[in-house]
């Protein structure tokens, strides 16, 4: 795991403030700019420099492999969630009839491509409890005609993890549907057992500290039929230049059909580093580290007069804790002062605590929101 010293070396803007705002943006470290550099060197070579950048490629899809538990041939690349969500969307070819169900705990990417006039599926709405979502609640909503049911592995709203194992088995014994699932908010914070997803999808910029512009799609290959992405394009297609290529085209199928033109490279070279640098530190220590972070957070807050939005049930907490306040704008405005980054929105407060947060930024945190409570 890191060690003070290490950690000022990896992420020196962290030197003096409390950043708890990883599940917004993460902090890339230092490997993340060398790899951004490594790309604007083989940039200007040109096209020489295609090799070099096709090998990024086809490394970072390896890392981002074991970190799904699939094969390399099992992975696409695209520039974000919402791109990889809007693609799953043109591939399920949905009819009037269909449904798909959603979560009011979601983040729009994966809840808003059904939602759009024009898409012809009937949108089902899982809704939570107490900041929960409950299985048994799904299990009314599935049936012969759910073609997607799409969740987040942890909720951007308030950090509620979701135990895949029991919603993979309520989808299997009550309707054909596949099941989508966003891993943004948990990869690179929590370790993974993804089995029975059929459709993985995360961003690049938060948990794994990488930049902007990637979009991690797993597709295991017995779902490769399923999720082979009808668009234009020619980064996917199984012949682009052929002497046919006005006659029809034709997706690879599967993941490759989801990186439908050039690569975003600097994406890849960047998510290459964050990626190698995640698993040098290991998911499981970054976890181990950053537990006991959450939980005395948890506490604190439990103590104090906020709304608490996350349920505290631990079995469901992974790196999110959030809470609501009427005064949030002014408490987020003394954090800020006292160079302590959470989330605010919508008169909700968010903390997001990684790997590279200590229990001094907790006690700072706690101390600064307390001030702030009080000068209320
Ligand atoms: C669960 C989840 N998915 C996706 C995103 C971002 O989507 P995109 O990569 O399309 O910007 C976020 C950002 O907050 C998120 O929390």
């Amino acid at each position: 795991m890191l060690t003070p010293e290490s950690r000022l070396r990896d992420f020196p803007s962290l030197a003096n403030r409390a950043y708890l705002n990883t599940a917004a943006e993460g902090i890339p470290p230092r490997s993340v700019s060398a790899a951004l550099a490594r790309y604007a060197r083989d940039k200007d070579l040109g096209m020489d420099g295609r090799r070099l950048h096709a090998e990024q490629y086809e490394a970072v899809k390896a890392l981002v492999a074991e970190f799904y538990a699939l094969t390399p041939a099992e992975i696409g690349i695209c520039s974000c969630s919402s791109e990889a969500y809007n693609l799953a969307a043109m591939a399920l070819r949905l009819q009037p009839g269909d449904e798909v169900v959603i979560n009011d705990l979601d983040f729009p990417a994966g809840a808003t491509p059904w939602l759009q006039e024009g898409s012809p599926a009937a949108v089902k709405v899982w809704r939570s409890r107490h900041g929960a979502l409950h299985t048994p609640d799904l299990v009314p909503l599935l049936g012969a005609k759910t073609r997607l049911v799409a969740v987040s592995l942890v909720s951007f709203f308030n950090g509620f993890m979701l135990r895949l194992p029991g919603v993979v088995e309520a989808v299997r014994k009550h309707s054909p549907a596949l099941l989508a699932v966003d891993v943004t908010q948990a990869l690179g914070r929590i370790p993974l057992d993804l089995g029975g997803a059929d459709l993985v999808v995360s961003s690049t910029h938060k948990w794994i500290l990488s930049t902007h512009g990637g979009g991690l799609v797993g597709v295991p290959k017995a779902r490769a039929r399923a999720w082979t992405v009808p668009a234009g394009g020619w980064f996917h297609l199984e012949d682009a230049f052929g002497p046919n290529r006005f006659d029809r085209a034709v997706s690879k199928p599967g993941a490759a059909s989801f990186a439908v033109g050039m690569p975003n490279y600097p994406a890849v070279y960047a998510t290459r580093a964050a990626l190698e640098y995640i698993r040098r530190v290991g998911v499981a220590a970054i976890d181990r580290a950053a537990r006991p972070l959450v939980l005395a957070c948890l506490e604190e807050l439990k103590r104090l007069p906020v709304e608490l939005l996350t349920p505290p049930d631990p079995d469901h907490l992974a790196g999110i804790l959030a809470f609501r306040h009427p005064a949030a704008e002014q408490i987020h405005a003394h954090l800020r002062s006292e160079n302590v980054h959470v989330m605010s929105h919508a008169g909700r407060l968010r903390v997001a605590l990684h790997g590279y947060n200590t229990m001094a930024d907790v006690d700072r945190f706690v101390r600064a929101l307390r001030a702030a409570l009080t000068a209320l």
